[in-house]
């Protein structure tokens, strides 16, 4: 048998009595009054096969050797079946079992730590397949909007000696004897990297070592980053605005079967695109949280229960900015109308899903920024370097970082972020 298609051209574009060869895995398997229904599934669908009686006769090994998950290859000619998933199917003519499959563990109804136990194996269901798609898909949407719009690709280390946002969250590593830690966030380096390119982004892998039992945290992330020269904060509110909505765009444009198969009602993503999205400022955010019947003091940083609250009220993601300086990171840049507050914001996703991006304009004056750092008591020292850029040229930027993750969870509807990542690293869980 040579030249193999995939199911999806066999479903989109053959005719009624061509002969066809495919290869994939046994994804449902039955018996029925001698004939054999092989559903097979490859990478872009599934589709269903029939084994007639006396066919069934003749591959008798073949026939003995089938089980769920074993990998086969098949040759028959396409008919037309409007019971058939999909509305075709395919007469079985010829059938190689290439790997058995005896038994495999996974049979349905298992429960979620069993499930995670097995997650390599688990990672072939078609719901985890099109999550994966649609995040394949968002991050070419990103990608695409910064190409597009002169943003320089940058690739910043993971082993660091810092932290950018707080040493509870670090994961400690042994370098050679020195204790070095796993990237929180590229943007200290991004930062080093606008005086030459000026517009950077980076995709990167983050580490927090936050024990929260949440349904939003990882130990591990997808990071995206970006940071710009003589940019302020509406500016980069606009980019990470436009950046939102060409990955929601691009998703939209190409991944309808999978927001499909995952059962996300996709009108909820249109109408992100259809508005602008809302700013409000902290102040006004601990208002509405108040009217909502929230308890929260001016002050207190929102945890996932406020963030749901507060996206309840729209139908897009919302901007709330100006945060109090006490519950933000030292780097972030202190008003000049009320030095109780910096100019940071976050881009929380609607639907009670929350934050989804984190980001400020920096703290660009030397004296300034080392009086932050003295505040926070961290060591100047180990700034440094970081402090230089305020030095040599220093010059207004600012910047922010998406977790790929979360934003996957919103657009896909899932109610818990591990499953936005192959191998979620969370709880106590390192396997496989
Ligand atoms: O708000 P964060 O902590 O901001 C920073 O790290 C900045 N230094 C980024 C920058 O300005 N370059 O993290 C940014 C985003 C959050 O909004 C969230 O989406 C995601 O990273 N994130 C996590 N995602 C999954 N699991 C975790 N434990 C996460 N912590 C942060
Ligand atoms: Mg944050």
């Amino acid at each position: 048998m040579s030249s193999y298609y995939s199911v999806i051209h066999v479903l989109k574009k053959s005719n009624e009595g061509d002969v066809v060869n495919l290869r994939g895995w046994v994804y449902r398997l039955r018996w029925l009054g001698g004939k054999v229904f092989i559903v097979l599934r490859d990478h872009s669908g599934i589709i269903q096969c029939v084994v007639d009686k006396d066919e069934a006769r003749r591959f008798g090994k073949e026939i003995s050797e089938l089980g769920i998950e074993a990998s086969i290859i098949i040759g028959g000619t396409v008919r037309f079946d409007k019971r058939a998933p999909g509305g075709k199917e395919i007469k079985v003519t010829e059938l190689r079992v290439v790997g058995v499959s005896n038994n495999f563990p996974i049979k349905g109804g298992e429960g979620i730590d069993y499930l995670l136990d097995n997650r390599h194996l688990w990672i072939r269901s078609r719901r985890l397949t099109s999550i994966f798609k649609v995040k394949h898909t968002m991050l070419k949407g990103l990608r695409e909007y910064f190409s597009s719009n002169e943003w320089w690709e940058v690739t910043p280390p993971i082993l660091t000696m810092s932290a950018v946002e707080g040493g509870a969250t670090l994961f400690p590593v042994d370098f050679f004897g020195r204790k070095a830690y796993l990237s929180q966030s590229a943007q200290f380096y991004l930062e080093t990297l606008i005086f030459s390119l000026e517009k950077v982004w980076s995709v990167t892998t983050s580490f927090r070592a936050e024990r929260s039992r949440t349904r939003r945290h990882l130990y591990e992330y997808t990071h995206l980053e970006a940071e710009a020269a003589w940019m302020g904060m509406k500016e980069m509110m606009t980019v990470v605005e436009e950046m939102v909505k060409a990955g929601v765009k691009k998703i939209l444009d190409e991944r309808l079967d999978e927001l499909e198969t995952v059962k996300r009602d996709i009108t909820k993503l249109e109408q992100v695109l259809s508005n602008r999205f809302d700013v409000i400022t902290y102040d006004e955010a601990v208002e509405l949280l108040r009217e909502k019947g929230v308890k929260i003091e001016w002050g207190e940083d929102f945890g996932a229960d406020e963030e749901r609250v507060l996206t309840q009220q729209f139908d897009t993601p919302i901007f709330v900015t100006m945060f109090p300086r006490k519950i933000k990171s030292f780097y972030m840049k202190v008003s000049e109308d009320n030095p109780e507050l910096v100019y940071g914001f976050d881009l929380l996703a609607p639907e009670g899903y929350g934050e989804i991006v984190g980001g400020s304009v920096r703290e660009d004056k030397y004296d300034t920024l080392l009086n932050r750092i003295r505040e926070e008591e961290l060591n100047p020292k180990d700034y440094e370097w970081y402090l230089d850029l305020r030095k040599y040229g220093s010059v207004p930027h600012s910047g922010f970082g998406l977790g790929i993750e979360r934003m996957l969870m919103w657009i896909s509807g899932l109610d818990h972020i591990r499953d936005a990542t192959p191998y979620p690293r969370f709880r106590d869980r390192l396997y496989p």
